[in-house]
């Protein structure tokens, strides 16, 4: 793995993965046969979500606030991680709301058609979209132009971003990493529901794909 010490931009992820000085991520034996490696060490998410909270910062700025809504499930560990910091270490105050997304219904390629459930009112007008990963940009571009429709200002930051070609209308304002064009999980992602709890961004084995 490589070892990376600067996160003060968004972090190309190499296929071979990444990681701190120091760290040593492990796949537990319960997951041997499923994850194939790390992509992504815990320490590396904790220091770029950092510098995320202070770049979210200085955009809402002038708004003082800022309503964090989750698109679930991806988003939870992500967003939770986030939202503390942006509290714990800014001067802007939060909210958290969350709607639900779903295209892929457990397999690993997108159906192409999204769904999208608000699972609580969206409050105010400043509003930073949270999402776990893009890939076809299909889900985003979907609850983007929702957002339009209902919200003077909003902002999106994901924390994956598979560099492939987007869907029509999809923008992105904060990218946590670009990773390889591979099936992730892990840190609240997960392969048919499973995964999500794992601590790293992990690629999932191939084999077990459908
Ligand atoms: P898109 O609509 O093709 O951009 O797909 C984005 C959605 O698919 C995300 O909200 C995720 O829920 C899911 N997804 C895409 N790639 C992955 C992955 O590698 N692991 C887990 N979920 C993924
Ligand atoms: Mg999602």
């Amino acid at each position: 793995m490589k070892i990376v010490n600067n996160f003060s931009r968004t972090v190309a992820v190499p296929t071979e993965g990444i990681k701190l000085e120091g760290e040593e991520p492990c796949i537990r034996d319960k997951y041997k046969d499923d994850i194939e490696r790390v992509l992504i060490s815990k320490g590396c998410l904790r220091e770029r979500v950092k510098h995320l909270a202070s770049e979210i910062a200085n955009v809402f700025e002038k708004a003082k606030e800022v309503n964090c809504v989750v698109v679930l499930k991806g988003g939870m560990f992500f967003a939770s991680d986030l939202m503390r910091l942006i509290d714990d270490e800014t001067d802007l105050k939060t909210q958290l709301d969350f709607i639900q997304a779903s295209s892929y219904y457990n397999k690993s390629k997108t159906s192409g058609t999204v769904t999208l459930k608000e699972t609580s009112a969206l409050e105010g007008d400043n509003i930073l979209l949270i999402e776990d990963v893009v890939d076809t940009g299909k889900t985003m571009s979907k609850l983007q132009g929702y957002l339009r429709e209902r919200k003077k200002f909003f902002k999106t930051c994901i924390l994956l971003d598979k560099g492939l070609p987007k869907a029509p209308g999809f923008q992105v304002d904060f990218i946590g990493f670009n990773i390889p064009n591979e099936f992730v999980a892990g840190y609240g992602l997960d392969y048919a529901g499973k995964y999500r709890g794992m601590p790293d961004v992990v690629v999932v084995n191939k084999k077990l794909l459908e």
